[in-house]
Order: structure tokens, then C-alpha cells, then sequence
């Protein structure tokens, strides 16, 4: 399925989402968008979150793109509904805190869901909740920077801020383990936590699940574009000879440059890709 993409994070979170998407749409083009200059997105006000999703949202739609994924849970509660309203006609995909998939897995009833401050707060999150009122007991902890302890963990690799960070939110959320009680299913409600799946596992124990929405994502993508872009008339010609990934920071691309060698793994599909370039964008 040929198609030009536009995804976008405040950060280098959202690689979790495109390596994703790239997996589930092999033959299409994305250009992602890092806003690390104006990030962290999570302890931001609304307005900010709102004003940086437009600006970046025109910077996408400047390149053509066919399909938007705010590869983002911050920027999705915030500003989805609004861009979707401003933009009726071009498919917009969101990211969502995996409490369903959660839900469907957990034995013990007991889910934790770590996301940033401004997810939690949001009419969004508490519409998600209150629709699994009774179903399960969710442990919700904001996050306050851990996405950021992530960033800079790209640029320097130095994790002992992310464990610093992670050892303290999951003990303030409880015991952990199979037992009746304990938490046995963590979702990693931020698009940046995946990139700390190690160290979490490592302090929870392998009987923990650890669950966030990537697939899920590339799946519902898919299934947009195929209903509204493929309709259109495909460009054979520009997809061939286009970059199948340009990557674009507000903040210092080296970072982001650096955080795609190391989370995006190479397409079998796409043997001649050349090692990623990051180029820095003023919007
Ligand atoms: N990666 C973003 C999310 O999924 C937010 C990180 C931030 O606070 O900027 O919510």
C-alpha cells in the first residue's frame, strides 16, 4: 500500500509507534516529526499542546501528506478532536493509554497505567475510564519526567535517570506480581515508555505484561488508508524515487537521528534504505 504519512510526537516517542507503522505498511513513506523543542508535551498546558499540534499538523499537510497519526497519547487527548474537525477530509489516527487490550489480558483485575500528568487529566482519559468503570481496578500514575528522562537518554546513554524515575512511579503505585491484589498488567500510556521496557521488566519481574498500542495503531492506519486514500489516484512514479522516512526535530535532530538507529530496525523490504538522516525544522 503506497501512501505518504505524516506522524509526529513531541519527542522521540513516537519512533515506538512508527516502527509500527513502517512494519504494517511497508510500502509507504512517512515523514515524522520530533517537536523536542517544544516538548515535554505532558506537563504543558492544553493551549500549548493544542497551538503546537496546528503548527506542526500545517508543516505535514505543506508536504502532502495523505494521513496524519499523532503518534502521541498527550497530543491526542488534547488536540484530535479539534484537528479532526478542522480537517474533515484527511484521515486522522490517534494513540490512545491501552486500557482495553489491558483489560483483556489482566488475571488479577489489577491494571496500572503510567501516562503523562496532562493524559490523566483529560476528558478524553476520563471518558475511556468511566466506560470500564467496574471492570477492572486501574492504577493511574502520572509520569512527570520520565519522557523527558528519555529524551536525554538518546542523546547521552546514560538510563540511570529513567531507572531513578521508574523505580519511584512503580512503587508508588503498589505491589506488582500474579497474585490477587497485585498489579499484573502495567500500560505504558506515553508513546516514550516502550524505550523503557528493559529496565521496567527488570524491576517487575516477567510475570508483569507490559502493554501499549503501536499495532494496534499501524492496524487502524491501515484500514483508514485503505478506505479513503487508496481511492485516490496512487503516484507510482514520486513513491519509487521518494525517501521512504525524512525525519524532522524542533530540537536538536542528533538526538533524533541517533534514537532512530537504535529503535527503528532495518525492513527486510527496503534493503537499500541508507542510514537515517535527521534534518532540524523551524515550525
Ligand atoms: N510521547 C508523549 C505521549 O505519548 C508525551 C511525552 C511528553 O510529555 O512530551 O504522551
Amino acid at each position: 500500500m503506497t501512501a505518504l504519512v505524516g506522524v509526529f510526537d513531541s519527542g522521540i516517542g513516537g519512533l515506538s509507534i512508527l516502527q509500527a507503522l513502517r512494519t504494517e505498511l511497508p510500502q509507504s513513506r512517512f515523514i515524522y516529526i520530533a517537536d523536542s523543542g517544544h516538548a515535554p508535551y505532558g506537563e504543558r498546558t492544553d493551549a500549548h499542546v493544542m497551538a503546537r499540534s496546528r503548527a506542526i499538523m500545517a508543516e505535514l499537510l505543506s508536504r502532502q501528506v495523505q494521513a496524519l497519526v499523532i503518534a502521541c497519547n498527550t497530543a491526542t487527548a488534547v488536540a484530535i478532536e479539534q484537528l479532526r474537525a478542522d480537517y474533515p477530509d484527511l484521515p486522522i489516527i490517534g494513540v490512545e493509554p491501552a486500557l482495553k487490550p489491558a483489560l483483556a489480558i489482566s488475571r488479577t483485575g489489577c491494571i496500572g497505567v503510567m501516562a503523562t500528568h496532562s493524559t490523566l487529566a483529560s476528558a478524553k482519559f476520563k471518558a475511556l475510564l468511566a466506560s470500564l468503570a467496574g471492570q477492572a481496578e486501574f492504577v493511574l500514575q502520572p509520569c512527570d519526567g520520565l519522557a523527558d528522562a528519555i529524551e536525554r537518554s538518546a542523546g547521552s546513554n546514560d538510563t540511570s535517570g529513567i531507572q531513578a524515575l521508574c523505580t519511584q512511579y512503580t512503587q508508588a503505585m503498589g505491589l506488582f506480581g500474579s497474585l490477587s491484589g497485585q498489579i499484573d498488567t502495567l500500560v505504558l500510556g506515553c508513546t516514550h515508555y516502550p524505550f523503557a521496557t528493559e529496565p521496567l521488566r527488570e524491576m517487575l519481574g516477567p510475570q508483569v505484561q507490559l502493554v501499549s498500542n503501536g499495532p494496534a495503531v499501524a492496524r487502524q492506519t491501515r484500514l483508514k488508508l485503505s478506505q479513503r486514500v487508496l481511492a485516490a489516484a496512487a503516484q507510482p512514479e514520486a513513491l519509487e524515487t521518494a525517501s521512504p522516512l525524512i525525519l524532522l526535530s524542533t530540537g536538536d535532530p542528533q538526538v533524533l537521528q541517533v534514537a532512530a538507529q537504535r529503535w527503528l530496525p532495518p525492513l527486510p523490504q527496503l534493503p537499500a534504505e541508507p542510514l537515517f538522516l535527521a534534518n532540524k525544522l523551524s515550525v
